[in-house]
């Protein structure tokens, strides 16, 4: 009987272009754009990020992450059912970057659709996947993140430009007897959808307001530590665990010291927080499936461990996704 949906492989994608904070510094300061390797480490621990090239979209980056996961998961394209991408930066308007990653991958007639809740879509996006293979709507469920934030960053922004890099994750869920998801928890805050926000959007043939990304860092880093412990506290009470019984907690990847508070606040030893925006930037919907992904193939996240996954965005949005491998 299927009461579970259980992870069967993860698989992750960086663009070739990697610039440290020294090769972007020096490009910015071309433009007139001042920046240094020592603020960009001291207030964010990002040291390096990865950037798509010109002709690479969401769903390119996508696809070697997606088959990185079916190939670990031992599960061919006519077993996938479902495909979720988690995307603030889809391919084009419509159709959907899950529809066109369906088609990359030959694996047409299952369902396929975007989440889009930012830097929490991984997050809702499994949520999702646990939702339709516990009611049987899905069976083996391909759930991406991908995102190219290099094409909405404004670099004449340093506040914001310095922070966000591109790339791709992905899981294989299927439904399984054996734990499995424990636990999923979803919120959003409308109210807060000006503190981080790309307010463009395409009304005929134009482009209506900037379509860059706006951040009021503060405000976000606020907020963001709060909602990552109440939706910690809440996945765990769910599934009737302890902090004290998480392997490995994997936060959404925007800031070094929002992801030590965090810890401190759930009494996580930091040796159990995987960290990867040191090398990545943060890649929003993409930031979680790249860390699980690099924690699994190192050999830190082994079978029958709890995993806590959480996510804290622009909507305003966070959640949470307690696992057993
Ligand atoms: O993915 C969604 C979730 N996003 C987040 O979680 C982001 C949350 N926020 C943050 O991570 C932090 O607020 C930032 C990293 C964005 C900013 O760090 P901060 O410690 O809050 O810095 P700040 O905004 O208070 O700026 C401090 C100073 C300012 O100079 P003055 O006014 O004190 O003279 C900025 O102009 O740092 C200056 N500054 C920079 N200097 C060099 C801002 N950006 C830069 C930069 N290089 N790139």
């Amino acid at each position: 009987m299927t009461v579970f949906a259980r992870l069967i492989g993860t698989g992750s994608y960086l663009p070739e272009r990697r610039l440290s904070n020294a090769d972007l510094a020096t490009e910015l300061a071309r433009k007139g754009v001042e920046t240094s390797d020592e603020w960009i480490v001291e207030r964010t621990g990002i040291r390096a990020r990865h950037f798509a090239a010109e002709q690479q979209s969401a769903s390119d980056l996508a696809l070697p992450a997606a088959q990185a996961a079916m190939q670990a998961a031992s599960v061919t394209a006519a077993d996938v059912d479902l495909i979720i991408v988690a995307t603030s930066t889809p391919d084009m308007v419509f159709p959907s970057t899950a529809a066109l990653l369906q088609h990359k991958l030959g694996a047409a007639g299952g369902a396929a659709f975007d989440v889009q809740a930012v830097c929490s879509g991984f997050v809702y996006a499994v949520a999702v996947a646990d939702s339709m293979i516990k009611t049987g709507a899905a069976k083996t469920a391909l759930v991406v993140g991908a995102e190219v934030f290099s094409r909405i960053l404004d670099f004449s922004d340093r506040t914001t430009c310095v922070l966000f890099g591109d790339g791709a994750g992905a899981v294989v869920l299927r439904g399984d007897s054996h734990a499995g998801i424990l636990a999923t928890d979803l919120h959003a805050d409308g109210a807060h959808s000006g503190i981080l926000c790309t307010p463009g959007t395409v009304s005929g043939g134009q482009i209506l307001g900037k379509p860059l990304l706006h951040m009021d860092g503060q405000a976000v880093f606020k907020l963001a530590v709060g909602v990552l412990e109440d939706t910690a506290r809440a996945s765990l009470a769910k599934a009737g665990l302890g902090a004290d019984q998480v392997d490995w907690l994997i936060p959404h990847q925007a800031n070094i010291r929002i992801m030590q508070s965090c810890a401190k606040r759930l009494r996580i030893p930091l040796e159990k927080v995987v960290i990867t925006v040191d090398q990545h930037g943060n890649t929003s919907a993409a930031s979680i499936p790249l860390a699980l992904d690099t924690a699994v193939r190192d050999g830190r996240i082994r079978p029958g461990q709890h995993v806590l996954l959480e996510g804290v965005g622009g909507g305003f949005t966070w959640g949470s996704v307690l696992l057993k491998t």
